[in-house]
């Protein structure tokens, strides 16, 4: 793995509350819902932040895309944009080959890449591989899978060494990160990590609801954070992809909240798949000792 950390693009200061999410992943039905949930909070697109992955397993990438931009809110750069860009021949999740989610992300690429245009191209090239930003007095970064590696997977389970690994020489307070569709936050050492969840499709938990994160003021050098299911109309979403013959089984996993392949999981996360998931909210400050000076 290169020890470079991905570019990155500098927003400044950001004010509170931030709606955090990843993985539109085609859904249009999804994508609106959250932009209303936005608009009813009244939090302006430059509040938005979106970890990547806005094109994959759903039927509307061409629409998805368009319903981000329209928006107007900051992303950073997913591995299905970095492969769509590039004029890849798959989406560059790192899948093993052969394996169920190989095939079936063979199946929706090949019906994203068919569609999207080469002005909604050249935007997923532009993007920011990395982001970060000022919050009342905190620093954050905003990824999609690693800090160095755009489709590494990190999960809720993964060791302290794993997240240790990642985080050296980055002195940020928060990582926000997506790419693995399941959401959780850990505490590693003086920083946190935080994984919203995805909005595009379940997060294995037997809910047809998804996920996205609200980050709100504590007090000066604090944030409290809290997870919030996403309702939106699925049975709209997944019969949009059955007439697609978008049927591998995202179809149904949009509706059954379960995955149609566990492969890339861990045998923890392997282990609660159908198991309602439930966070408590997060308080964070960061030491005051941490220096922020080697973004
Ligand atoms: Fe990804």
């Amino acid at each position: 793995m290169s020890s470079l950390l991905l570019p990155a693009s500098d927003l400044g200061e950001l004010a509170t509350p931030l709606l955090v999410f990843g993985g539109p992943y085609s859904n249009l039905e999804a994508t609106r819902a959250l932009r209303r949930v936005a608009d009813a909070l009244k939090i302006p697109p430059e509040q938005c932040l979106c970890t990547g992955d806005v094109v994959a397993y759903c039927a509307d990438p061409v629409d998805t895309v368009r319903e981000i931009r329209d928006w107007g809110i900051p992303v950073v750069m997913g591995n299905c944009e970095e492969s769509l860009a590039e004029g890849a021949t798959d989406c560059g999740c790192g899948f093993t080959e052969g394996t169920v989610c190989d095939r079936l992300s063979q199946q929706w690429f090949n019906y994203a890449s068919a569609r999207i245009e080469e002005d909604d191209r050249r935007w997923m090239a532009g993007l920011p591989r990395r982001l970060l930003f000022s919050v009342n007095g905190l620093r954050v970064m905003v990824i999609h899978g690693g800090v160095r590696q755009i489709n590494r997977f990190l999960f809720a389970s993964q060791s302290d060494a794993d997240f240790h690994e990642e985080l050296a020489g980055v002195q940020a307070d928060i990582i926000l990160a997506g790419h693995c569709g399941i959401p959780f936050t850990r505490r590693i050492g003086s920083q946190l990590w935080h994984n919203a969840g995805v909005i595009g499709l379940p997060a294995n938990d037997g809910s047809s609801d998804t996920w996205y994160s609200l980050i709100e003021s504590a007090g000066l050098g604090q944030l409290r954070i809290t997870y919030r299911h996403l309702k939106y109309d699925v049975a709209t979403a997944a019969n949009k992809m059955a007439d697609a013959e978008l049927t591998g089984g995202y179809n149904e996993a949009l509706i059954t909240g379960l995955w149609p392949s566990l492969d890339v999981l861990p045998e923890q996360e392997k282990r609660a798949t159908g198991q309602p998931m439930r966070f408590a909210e997060v308080l964070w400050q960061a030491p005051v000792s941490l220096q922020h000076n080697l973004w």
